[in-house]
Formats: C-alpha cells, sequence, structure tokens
C-alpha cells in the first residue's frame, strides 16, 4: 500500500531508516557483528578467503564496487567486481581461494545466476549470496547467504534495496576484516558507525524539501554530469543511474579525477555538475575538480558534510548539507539526496515513476 505516499518509490526512499535498522537487527551485539550471520560454515569459509569476487547487475553492481572499497581497505584482501553478464561469457582465471559474491535484490536475475551457475565448475571457496528475497533461486542455489530485509520494493528503480545491500556488505567488509587482522579500534569504529547508520539516513532524509526545490533546474535539462571520488564514486553512478532511469535525462557519471582525460569537454553554462562530497581524505582533490567545473562555467550542485562545507561552493552555486557521519557509511548516507533528486525531477517531468518505460523490475530473460 502507497498510503499517504504519491508514488511508491517515495514511500520506498521513506522506508529506508527501517530497513537499514531491520537489516541490522540481529547482527550486532554489544560493539561486536554476531559470527554465523553468513551461515553455518562462514566463519571458518572467510577466514579462509585470500581473495573476493563480486558479480552483480545494475544497482546491485554500484553496490558491490562500494564493497570493493570497503574490503580491500578493512580487510586487506583483493576484490574485483563484474557485471554479470560480462562475467558470464568470460573464461576467467580464480585465485586460489576466492569467495564468490553474488548480489541482488530478486535474486532471479537471469545474467546474475547463470555466472552463479558457471561459476561453480570454477573452483571458488564458496558462494555467498546478498539477496532480498529468502526463497529465490539465487539463495537456494549458494552456500552461504546474507539476506537483506528491505521488505517488498514495489517501484522498479532500486532504493531500498540497493541501500540495503550496502549495509549488508558493510557488515561483510567488518566481519572480513576482523578475521584478517583489521585494528581492534578501527573495527569497533566500524560498528559504531553502522549502528548509527538508521539516525543517519533519517537525518538524509530531512534534505527533502530543499532538494525538491533544487529539482526544478533539472526538469528542463537533457544532460547531467555525476561526480565522486573513492567510494562516493560508486555512488555518483548509482546517482546517474536513477536519474536516467526514472526521469530519462541522459546521465554520466565519472570519476572527478578522469574530468580532464575527456569529459571536461562537455562542461559549460547549460551542464549540470553534481558532486559529492564526504568528509574524507580525497576532499582536497574533489575541492581541485570542482575548481576546474567552476572555470569552465558549468552549473555546480555539491552535496556535502556540513562539518567540510564552508568554501567549498561560490554564493551562485548551489550546495546542499548533509549531518557529519563516519567515513564508512557516508556513501550509503550520500545516496539518500541522490535518489530524492531523481525523484523529484521525474515528478515534474510526469513520467511514470514506479514504472519506467521499457524497463521491468525483475530482469529474468537474457
Ligand atoms: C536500477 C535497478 C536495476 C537492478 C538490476 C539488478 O534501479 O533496479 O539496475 O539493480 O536489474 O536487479 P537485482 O538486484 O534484482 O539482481
Amino acid at each position: 500500500e502507497r498510503g499517504e505516499y504519491r508514488h511508491y518509490m517515495l514511500k520506498e526512499i521513506h522506508e529506508q531508516p527501517v530497513a537499514v535498522a531491520d537489516t541490522l537487527e540481529g547482527r550486532l551485539l554489544d560493539g561486536q557483528i554476531l559470527t554465523g550471520i553468513f551461515g553455518p560454515q562462514a566463519v571458518q569459509l572467510l577466514k579462509q578467503t585470500e581473495a573476493v569476487q563480486f558479480v552483480a547487475c545494475g544497482s546491485s553492481y554500484h553496490a558491490s564496487m562500494v564493497a570493493k572499497y570497503w574490503i580491500e581497505a578493512l580487510a586487506r584482501i583483493p576484490v574485483s567486481v563484474e557485471i554479470a553478464s560480462e562475467y558470464r561469457y568470460r573464461d576467467p582465471v580464480v585465485p586460489k581461494n576466492t569467495l564468490l559474491v553474488t548480489v541482488s535484490q530478486s535474486g532471479e536475475t537471469a545474467d546474475t545466476l547463470a555466472a552463479l551457475r558457471m561459476a561453480k565448475s570454477l573452483g571458488y571457496l564458496a558462494e555467498l549470496a546478498i539477496c532480498n528475497v529468502p526463497e529465490s533461486s539465487l539463495v537456494r542455489e549458494s552456500a552461504l547467504c546474507l539476506m537483506t530485509r528491505a521488505g517488498p520494493e514495489i517501484g522498479v528503480a532500486s532504493t531500498k534495496a540497493f541501500v540495503t545491500q550496502l549495509t549488508a556488505l558493510l557488515l561483510l567488509a567488518l566481519e572480513l576484516g576482523r578475521q584478517h587482522g583489521l585494528d581492534a579500534t578501527r573495527y569497533r569504529d566500524g560498528v559504531t558507525q553502522l549502528e548509527h547508520l538508521p539516525q543517519a539516513v533519517a537525518d538524509a532524509l530531512k534534505l527533502d524539501p530543499e532538494i525538491r526545490v533544487l529539482a526544478e533546474r533539472f526538469a528542463s535539462k537533457h544532460h547531467a554530469l555525476f561526480l565522486g571520488r573513492g567510494r562516493q564514486f560508486p555512488i555518483a553512478m548509482e546517482g546517474a543511474l536513477k536519474l536516467k532511469e526514472i526521469s530519462y535525462i541522459h546521465a554520466e557519471a565519472y570519476p572527478a579525477g578522469e574530468l580532464k582525460h575527456g569529459p571536461l569537454a562537455l562542461v559549460d553554462e547549460d551542464m549540470p555538475v553534481i558532486a559529492v562530497a564526504p568528509n574524507d581524505h580525497l576532499l582536497e582533490k574533489l575541492k581541485s575538480n570542482i575548481e576546474e567545473v567552476r572555470a569552465r562555467g558549468g552549473q555546480l550542485i555539491v552535496f556535502a558534510d556540513k562539518s567540510v562545507s564552508r568554501g567549498i561552493t561560490h554564493p551562485q552555486e548551489t550546495l546542499l548539507e548533509l549531518e557529519p557521519c563516519g567515513e564508512l557509511i557516508a556513501p550509503i548516507v550520500f545516496t539518500i539526496p541522490l535518489q530524492l533528486l531523481s525523484y523529484h525531477v521525474a515528478v515534474l517531468k510526469g513520467t511514470d515513476v514506479d514504472q519506467p518505460r521499457n524497463l521491468a523490475k525483475s530482469v529474468t530473460v537474457e
């Protein structure tokens, strides 16, 4: 039931604090991740893991890309991420003791399932599914699983499914970290950030009225550029995907450091450039990329952590400030305003928000 909400997508965006809390429920205790949440033999298998291969499609692929940054930083294990429709037709080389992780809301995506089935003959250590549907094929066919608990998602565009995937993946990254020598203080800090996540998501939702106003500037645009660095690059990709799929505005995401290698040529007074600027070690680098856009007259819209936002934009540019949050959860928190932006732009354009043209919720054929 949509209840008071005009669209399922808006309802699902607002359900995210609860969806995140549900996904963490019974998985954290006394500042620790409970062992065994990935399945009975998981403790041993995660300890043995020497590499991780992610396979997924669409938004689930973007979530997996964020996980690469987390796992490499926290567990010091090499991670590869690949789109399922590419992976399944390659002849991949699998290093010893590699864990295969599939990520899927539905658990029925044809390419992801085919990739899992193909991978079974390649000698992976085990297969772990991160999935939202317990009775799905993906879960049934994987040795290990960690369920997201987003509840049913009706809107075709992934919102609460994506955010709960990230939540589950941060649990996985911290658990792998714990088993692979992550310093106890950093581990505890990570768990504390996760405990704060439902509140941080709720705080981000409060930007809704400001974003609704901002959306008015987009409705007449044909293109937009999303920029991020590090863990926020996949979030920029997700922001661009949301805008494309529900408002039909052509949007592209770039790692901000790539600007000079081509996309800067697109920037003029007509091009909105959206940058995500959390409080992290790449902020100064991002600021110089923002300056490059400014120098070409691009229309800057910056989502920034309030504690570091001073001077990041000039008066005629747009700054939206998020409450300060921990560096690990920042990619999850910064997703929220980008979802709201695409939602409000789509509403203004009058597109079918919950049922975008040409798309299906679950892609069960190739
Ligand atoms: C985008 C979107 C799709 C899905 C993709 C994978 O908003 O929803 O890109 O993420 O089709 O679907 P699942 O996660 O069910 O495998």
